[in-house]
């Protein structure tokens, strides 16, 4: 049995990562969708509600699991026995990125990383980008799931009113 986990911020989860998601899914016996937090982003949601939010959108794949993670995200791996890590790339940007990070990773632990080409639907999609036009006021209803977006129209609602108060 092989056991993949596909890692993320997922702040919030977007229709581009339940692509990879699915998709991931299709192809290893089982997935781990794993929260973490990069510093180097600002955040909108909680490490819970992320999760909340991953779980009911995931609740429909029966291989897959949600789970939080902190620390490297080698020794996760290592502790759920999964050899393999899931990304999506969107580009030559994700590429640049995501490079060096599975380079280190294989030299840490061996641990690969698949990456999959995001669907070209999703290609422009990012939970920032989703984050700043909905901030902004523009329609993002078509870019995560139903529960995410209801979640992001409260949430931004919550800091309008609090930043008017
Ligand atoms: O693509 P994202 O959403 O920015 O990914 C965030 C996350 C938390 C998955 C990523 O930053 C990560 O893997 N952090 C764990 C810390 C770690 O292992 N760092 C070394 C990577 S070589």
């Amino acid at each position: 049995m092989t056991r993949a986990v596909c890692p993320g911020s997922f702040d919030p989860v977007t229709n581009g990562h339940l692509d990879i998601v699915r998709r991931a899914a299709a192809i290893f016996d089982e997935l781990v969708v794993a929260t973490g937090t990069n510093p180097s982003k600002s955040r909108l949601f909680e490490p819970e509600e992320r999760l909340e939010m991953l779980r009911e959108v995931c609740a429909d794949l029966p291989n897959v699991t949600v789970m939080g993670f902190s620390g490297l995200i080698v020794d996760f791996c290592r502790d759920l026995g999964a050899p393999a890590i899931v990304k999506g790339l969107r580009g030559g940007n994700d590429y640049e990125y995501e490079l060096p990070m599975a380079q280190m990773n294989v030299h840490l632990t061996g641990v690969e990383t698949v990456f999959l080409p995001t669907n070209a639907s999703w290609g422009y999609v990012s939970s920032s980008l989703v984050k700043e036009v909905a901030t902004l006021g523009g329609d993002v209803s078509s870019l995560v799931p139903p529960v995410v977006h209801a979640r992001l129209v409260a949430r931004l609602a919550e800091r309008a009113a609090q930043d008017g108060a």
